[in-house]
């Protein structure tokens, strides 16, 4: 089968960074669905797995294949698998501890697959995995925030809200829990963009967010969701948070941060990363397969819509070099997919 994959941790303006490989097909372990890819969307996790390493690290001795966000067809079950059978439409994230999706078929465990959306086609389905379960469970699971409305009226700021994931996150946050939704994004394109995902009003990230909640009479605020460059918001986030209210993060910290500022708030800070449940096999796994298809539910009753916003064909190591390309500047907007073989 094809696939696409690395041999070296290089820059992507350098041709083998990506190249394209011939792999053997892949066999179902006994939770595994084989799926047969046709759409895939890219992730910044794509790129910092991709990118140049300090130290000395043994280059793979078989090609790494990277991707963690896919739609296609289940083609194959493992003898254990309930949930699905071949002729299935699904659509997930995947696991970071095993080979990703840059291939024709492709290895999950069905746990944390979902049933794609019906009123959707591969490319717009798989635009959302990623990005939805890291959204939903940053809002629902970390932060507490009630998708049942018990939260409505409460105001949540989305620091990156142009990005893959600040798009699900203010649709989610706005349509779901039906808060009032201030989303932060630097340029005039992006800034309509998130309007368009749900925001209630935009912020420059490019100023000190403390300073622009003050002067848009919007602050202080209930949640904190920090979708980009932890450290740069920190002290701001500090600011703005309310007393007893609650910041996520889902980037990581380059310099040790400050805690200490928020303890005369009482306010809390949390972690969320999607990769957390299938990378220890948490005994609520599974729960990943039930907010992908809550997600689906929602997209079909038309309350969510699809994130994708660029898609290119077919998938190949020329356009995903490319792709890499564009999400390393850090500006994209909404989803990358690429599609078809
Ligand atoms: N922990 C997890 O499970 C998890 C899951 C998914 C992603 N992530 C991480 O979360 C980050 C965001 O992911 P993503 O997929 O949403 O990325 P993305 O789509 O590449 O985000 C692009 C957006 O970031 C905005 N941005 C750029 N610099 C910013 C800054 N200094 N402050 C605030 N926003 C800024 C840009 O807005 P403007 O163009 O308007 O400036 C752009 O629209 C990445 O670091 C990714 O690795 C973590």
């Amino acid at each position: 089968m094809k696939a696409i994959g690395l041999y070296q941790y290089l820059p992507i303006s350098n041709e083998k960074s990506l190249v394209d490989v011939y792999l053997d097909r892949p066999r179902p372990g006994s939770r595994d669905l084989l799926v047969a890819v046709q759409a895939i969307a890219v992730n910044p996790v794509d790129t910092k797995v991709r990118a140049p390493r300090h130290g000395d690290i043994k280059p793979p001795e078989t090609p790494q294949i990277l991707g963690w966000d896919a739609a296609g067809e289940v083609i194959d079950t493992g003898e254990e698998v309930e949930g699905f059978r071949p002729g299935d439409r699904v659509y997930y994230a995947g696991d970071i501890t095993r080979p990703g999706c840059y291939s024709e078929m492709h290895l999950v465990d069905e746990r944390i697959v979902g049933h794609m959306p019906e009123s959707l086609d591969f490319a717009a389905a798989a635009a959302l995995p990623l990005t939805g379960l890291t959204a939903w469970e940053a809002l629902f699971d970390r932060l507490g925030i009630s998708p049942a409305g018990a939260d409505t009226g409460k105001s949540i700021l989305v620091i990156g809200g142009a990005g893959g994931v600040g798009s699900i996150a203010t649709q989610l946050a706005r349509h779901i829990a039906g808060l009032r939704v201030i989303a932060s994004a630097s340029r005039t394109k992006s800034s309509v963009w998130a309007k368009q995902m749900g925001a209630h009003h935009i912020v420059n990230h490019r100023r000190p967010l403390d300073i622009e909640l003050e002067e848009h009479k919007l602050g202080p605020v209930d949640y904190i969701l920090c979708l980009n460059d932890t450290d740069q918001h920190w002290p701001a986030m500090a600011n703005i948070i309310k007393p007893q209210g609650s910041i996520c993060s889902i980037v990581d910290n380059r310099e040790p941060l400050d805690l200490s500022l928020l303890k005369p708030k009482s306010a809390t800070f949390c972690w969320e990363f999607m990769f957390t449940r299938s990378m220890f096999r948490t005994t609520d796994m599974h729960r990943q397969q039930e907010i992908l298809n809550e997600i689906a539910q929602l997209v079909d009753r038309g309350t969510l819509k699809s994130t994708v916003n660029l898609v290119q064909q077919p998938i190949n190591a020329t356009n995903l070099r490319e792709a890499h390309r564009l999400l390393e500047t850090g500006r994209t907007i909404g989803k990358l997919v690429l599609e078809g073989w």
